[in-house]
Formats: structure tokens, C-alpha cells, sequence
């Protein structure tokens, strides 16, 4: 028995030694090890020996044993180890990997554009839509721009076609809404608009606007500035004056300029009002009759207000951007920044 021993430790050395690869050494282990095994096969034969020679028959099966698993799992781990110098990668696929930081976000001027319309929602307004490749007719005619306005020249309108241009504000909206719903009504637009200017800090050819139009009966100028001012608190934060200034638009008499007290100063003057204590926000009026006659309105029945804000020029306010550019330059460094901030 012992010469049958010693046979089979030194051919199970040879063969693990010899063995070239983990699926050789599997063989391997099945053969000496496996449930049919020769050791497994000497070792339950165990009990079929002398009683008297049992135990120091089953202490040297089981050392052999031992032994034999012992090297086959050095063999193994050899062999792994091998195997895995020899992949050469380029990546570490074991490194920890980096924290997700692509998760999408809404670019500035949307979560800005989304803030404002939800502030109107607050105030009973629902929101409409419009082309950005508008009709002439709804951009200036049924605004009762006049033919020969310099912003119909086509220095300033980007035009598709003699009728077709694309729209260099959302006011032709209200006209769009106007022609489709009776009044009362509260809408809000938001939107694209183009024109054709040279790009700079505080100009691009392709921003947003959003509009506001408000129309029932007794609708007045104190309406008007109640809603901008209420806007301009929950936007900006804080008590903060408004003012109007007369201006003209042709589409709202009378027409003015807003302002509100400066987001740095709060009145007192400073680099982002040129020290006048006030910034423009938007422009507004009282909807003219012209507009409510071409969209058939009865003008002595009904009165309006209206407004249009830039939304680029609101979302630099809020978070003192000085260059407009950055907007559309989808740097992420840049717009990373305004993830959660709004
Ligand atoms: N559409 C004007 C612009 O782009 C802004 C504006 C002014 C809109 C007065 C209005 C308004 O609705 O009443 O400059």
C-alpha cells in the first residue's frame, strides 16, 4: 500500500506541475480529488483494510490528501497570477469608478423660463405658444408696427421670404391667442426670438423672451404694475421698488419701460446700474386698440396689458453673469454651476 501511495503522490506532483493551464488543473483535481477520484477511491477503501492497520493507513491517505490540494492550489493561484499579467489594458477596470456627474440638468434659461411661467401660473395665467418662423403679418402688421419701421428693415429681421421671417419677439403671440379666445384671458409666452444684431456681452442674434397679456373689461395701468411688481418680489426676492418709465411700443398706448431697484444696491448705486440705483426689466403698455380692433375685440369694451421680458437678460440679474455669450456656448464648466441652483 505505502509503494501505492508513494506512485500516486509522484505522479500527482508530475501531472500538477506538468498541467498548463486552470482548466488542465481542473482535470486534474477530478481525477486525484474528484467524488470518483484515486485518493477519494484509496481513502474510502479505507474501511475495507484491517482494522489494525486503519488509522495509519487513513493518517497517510489524509496527508496526501492535504499535500495534494495544498499544491494544487498554489498551481492555481501560480497560474492566475500569470494569466493576468499577461492581459495588457489599458484601463484598470479594478479602479473606483468616477461619481456620476453627467446627470442631466435644465439648462439655465429654461429653469429660469420654467420659474417664471410657474410664478404666473400662481397668478391664474395659462401659457401659449407660437411659431418662431412667423408671418410678417403677426409680427408686425397686426401689431400695428407701421410699414416703414425701421425694425421691419431687414438689418434688424432675420426674413425667410417677402411674408416669412423669423420672429424678433413673442408679441405676435398675443395676436395669434387674441384671434383664437375670446377675453377674459391671462397668458404667458415664452419663447425663441431673432434678430439680426452683432453678437457681443450683451447681445446675441437668437435669445428668449417671455410675454405677458392680460384682457377683460377695466383692465388698467395699476393692474399692470400690481402683476410686475408681485413677479419682480417672488422672482428677485425681498420688498423691491418698480418703476415706469413712458416709452413707445407700437402695439401698447400707452407703452412704458419697467424698472426695478438693483439687485446689488437696492437703490443706492452701484457697477451693475451704472449707479442709477434701478435696472430695466422689461417693456409693457396697455394693449392699443388697434391690435384688439385687427383681431375683432371691441376696443371700448375690453382693455389689456402687456409686457415682454428677455429672459437672458433676467437670468444674468439673478446671478450676476456679465457676458450673455456664455449662455450658448454650452461650456460645462459654466453650466455645471447652475446645477440645483435653480
Ligand atoms: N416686444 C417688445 C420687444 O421685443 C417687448 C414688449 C414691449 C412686449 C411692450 C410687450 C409690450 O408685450 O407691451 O422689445
Amino acid at each position: 500500500m505505502q509503494q501505492t501511495i508513494d506512485h500516486l503522490r509522484a505522479e500527482a506532483h508530475r501531472l500538477i506541475e506538468k498541467a498548463a493551464s486552470l482548466e488542465e488543473l481542473e482535470k486534474i483535481r477530478v481525477k486525484l480529488l474528484g467524488r470518483k477520484g484515486e485518493i477519494t477511491h484509496l481513502l474510502r477503501s479505507v474501511k475495507d483494510t484491517a482494522p489494525a492497520e486503519r488509522p495509519q493507513l487513513g493518517a497517510l491517505l489524509n496527508q496526501l490528501k492535504v499535500e495534494i490540494t495544498a499544491t494544487l492550489e498554489e498551481k492555481i493561484n501560480s497560474l492566475s497570477a500569470a494569466a493576468r499579467a499577461s492581459v495588457t489594458r489599458k484601463w484598470d477596470l479594478t479602479l473606483p469608478g468616477n461619481p456620476p456627474s453627467t446627470f442631466g440638468a435644465l439648462h439655465p434659461l429654461i429653469a429660469v423660463l420654467e420659474e417664471i411661467c410657474d410664478i404666473f401660473y400662481g397668478m391664474g395665467y395659462s401659457r401659449g405658444d407660437g411659431p418662431d418662423v412667423e408671418l410678417d403679418y403677426y409680427n408686425f402688421t397686426a401689431l400695428n408696427f407701421p410699414d416703414d419701421h425701421p425694425s421691419r428693415d431687414i438689418q434688424d429681421t432675420f426674413y425667410i421670404n417677402e411674408k416669412l421671417c423669423l420672429r424678433t419677439q413673442t408679441s405676435p403671440v398675443q395676436v395669434r391667442t387674441m384671434e383664437r379666445l375670446k377675453p377674459p384671458l391671462a397668458y404667458i409666452f415664452p419663447g425663441r426670438v431673432y434678430r439680426n444684431e452683432s453678437v457681443d456681452a450683451s447681445h446675441m442674434a437668437e435669445f428668449f423672451q417671455i410675454e405677458g397679456l392680460c384682457v377683460d373689461h377695466a383692465i388698467s395701468l395699476a393692474d399692470l404694475r400690481d402683476t410686475v411688481h408681485q413677479f419682480v418680489r417672488i422672482f428677485f426676492g425681498g420688498e423691491r421698488a418698480i418703476r415706469f418709465r413712458p416709452h413707445y411700443f407700437p402695439f401698447t398706448e400707452p407703452s412704458v419701460e419697467v424698472d426695478m431697484q438693483c439687485v446689488g444696491c437696492h437703490g443706492a448705486g452701484c457697477g451693475i446700474c451704472q449707479q442709477t440705483g434701478w435696472l430695466e426689466i422689461m417693456g409693457a403698455g396697455m394693449v392699443h386698440p388697434n391690435v384688439f380692433q385687427g383681431v375683432g375685440y371691441d376696443p371700448d369694451a375690453y382693455t389689456g396689458f402687456a409686457f415682454g421680458m428677455g429672459i437672458d437678460r433676467i437670468t444674468m440679474l439673478r446671478f450676476g453673469i456679465t457676458d450673455i455669450r456664455l449662455f450658448y456656448e454650452n461650456d460645462l464648466r459654466f453650466l455645471y454651476q447652475f446645477r440645483g441652483a435653480v
